[in-house]
């Protein structure tokens, strides 16, 4: 029934590292200097901010910092700053002039202290994989990359608490996992580049939040420094601390604004001895919700991931990457469900009981479960690689949001209607099991029209549906003027107290997330 042949490649992992380092290398040089406009065509959107009123970079200043790092760990070359000044989607461009790499907490303290005196803004960055312009300068930031800091600190293997410096590759830590038969709680497709600081500071969601959570409960302790230098060490591996406010959590999502985070303290979980991946198509959202229920109902607790794509997604990657799909007919819909348990035969019997009902209340039009690691890896490879070859086409206009399930893919219906003639693609996927639709519209170049038709009509959306703007990528840039369509006043009011009284020149990330 369910057995068709794979014929799809995949690749897990390696393929963001690739894309960034293409990125890179194609970055284009010659925006060295600072200037008062943003420079690339994507930022148009954007060009109302204006600089603060920091200082700029001098050579006193640099002389401080190469004390502080030694000379190798400032980098002042153009050639090599310009690729900490691009970020991911190509579409963000800062101005920066100089890269602060260090290695400790105690550099990063001294580097702040530095900044806090003399009013120079910083932009803190991990792996420069974030999707909504955070984590790159806007204007001459200084860029303080995290690169460097990636020591494992500690593995208490009972208790399964990971310690380790904010600048540990999220891939490189579930190799190190591994022999211990462990793994870490969260997983994305940049898992091959984004650091584990990073994942931390946006508060990444990924596509095994269904099952593992937030990171707001995985992430037990906190090493952070903040905008004055002052070191808040909450590095504990306590599972239970109610001694007064949860300062960790304030760092948790806060994309950079309101401290440096520098060493994490985090919960690692058991490997699981069995896992099975199925990938399924439905012939509409309708039959894709009710095969959700099922699989709640089926599945339970060994339910790992529950994502789908629609038919321009699977299209955009067959057509942009050459993957092909694993299923003969293609339909409107496609799920990716992944089991995670103990016991192989279980778990199994487990998957065939809810194939067999979906099967059988034509829920679910067609399928194909993995039989072993390399085709659960091509399946999963479908689904990871939509991101990357979207960016195929040209310009992307990604959003991020949570909604009701019942009416999450109206938005990219009700989306394609607007955009149909003047856009290359209106594409929806995502995390399904946790209410994250992804949202993404495509063309050859920046288009304003088409810009006019997307935003606020999105945001507005979101807001009548009492939904998140950002689900799991967070503000950045992109969307710290809409927050009030997810957030009331009042929280932003005190969002704003906090900023101010954590970093009251306002160094941090400047221009991003609360402003
Ligand atoms: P960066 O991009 O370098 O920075 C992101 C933000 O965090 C910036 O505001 C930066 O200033 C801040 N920051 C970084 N490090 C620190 C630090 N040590 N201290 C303080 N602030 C810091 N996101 C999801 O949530 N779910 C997904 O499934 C997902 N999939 C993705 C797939 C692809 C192919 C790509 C390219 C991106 C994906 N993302 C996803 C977005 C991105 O990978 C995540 O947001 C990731 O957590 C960012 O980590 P990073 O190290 O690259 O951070
Ligand atoms: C994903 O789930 O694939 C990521 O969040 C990246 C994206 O939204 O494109
Ligand atoms: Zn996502």
């Amino acid at each position: 029934m369910l057995t068709m042949a794979m014929r799809s490649g995949g690749l897990r992992g390696t393929a963001v590292r690739w894309l960034l380092s293409q990125r890179l290398r194609g970055g284009g040089g010659g925006h060295h200097r600072f200037a008062s406009t943003l420079l690339t065509a994507q930022q148009k959107p954007y060009t109302h901010i204006q600089r603060g009123n920091f200082n700029q970079v001098e050579g006193e200043d640099l002389a401080v910092f190469e004390r502080i790092l030694t000379s190798s760990g400032v980098i002042t070359d153009h050639a090599d700053v310009d690729r900490y000044n691009q970020d991911w989607m190509g579409k963000f461009r800062g101005q920066s002039t100089v890269v602060l790499r260090p290695k400790s907490t105690e550099e990063v303290a001294a580097v702040l202290r530095h900044c806090h005196q003399r009013r120079l803004a910083v932009s803190t960055q991990g792996g420069n994989t974030g999707l909504v312009g955070g984590s790159v300068p806007l204007f001459d930031e200084i860029i303080l990359s995290t690169e460097l800091m990636n020591d494992i600190i500690s593995l208490d293997d009972v208790s399964r608490i990971l310690t380790c410096q904010a600048g540990c590759v999220l891939e490189q830590l579930n190799t190190y996992l591994e022999p211990h038969d462990l793994m870490m709680p969260l997983d994305l497709g940049a898992k091959g580049s984004c650091h584990i600081g990073g994942n931390v500071a946006t508060n990444a969601g990924g596509l095994r939040f269904l099952r593992y959570g937030s990171l707001h409960g995985t992430v037990l302790g906190l090493e952070a420094v903040l905008a004055d230098g002052t070191v808040l060490n909450t590095l504990s591996g306590l599972r239970k601390d109610n001694t007064g406010y949860d300062l960790k959590q304030l760092f948790i999502g806060s994309e950079g604004t309101l401290g440096v985070v520098t060493g994490v303290a985090i919960e690692a979980v058991q490997r699981p001895a069995a896992t099975n991946v199925a990938f399924l198509a439905c012939n509409s959202y309708e039959q894709l919700q009710h095969t959700f229920q099922a699989a709640k109902h089926h599945l339970g607790e060994i339910l790992s991931a529950f994502e789908f794509l629609d038919e321009g997604s699977m299209d955009c990657t067959t057509a942009n990457l050459g993957l092909s799909s694993p299923l003969q007919t293609p339909a409107p819909f496609y799920i990716l469900i992944e089991t995670h348990g103990s016991v192989q035969e279980h778990d199994f019997a487990k998957l065939e009981g809810f194939l067999e009902t979906v099967m059988s209340d034509e829920l679910v039009v067609d399928g194909t479960v993995a039989q072993d690691a390399g085709q659960a890896s091509a399946l999963w490879g479908i689904r990871e690689r939509i991101t990357e070859a979207l960016q195929h086409d040209g310009t992307v206009y990604k959003y991020d949001v949570s909604l009701p399930l019942p009416v999450l893919y109206s938005l990219v219906n009700e989306m394609r209607s607007r955009v149909a003639s003047v856009a290359t693609r209106c594409v929806g996927y995502g995390h399904v099991g946790d209410g994250n639709l992804h949202l993404n519209i495509t063309s050859s170049e920046p288009n304003e029209e088409l810009f006019g038709l997307i935003e606020p009509f999105v945001y507005e959306f979101t807001a009548k549906h009492r939904g998140s703007i950002s689900a799991e990528h967070g503000l950045g840039v992109m969307k710290p003027h809409h927050i009030h369509y997810s957030k009331p006043a009042e929280a932003i009011h005190l969002m704003k107290q906090i900023k101010a009284l954590m970093d009251p020149h306002g160094i941090l990330n400047p221009y991003k997330t609360i402003v």
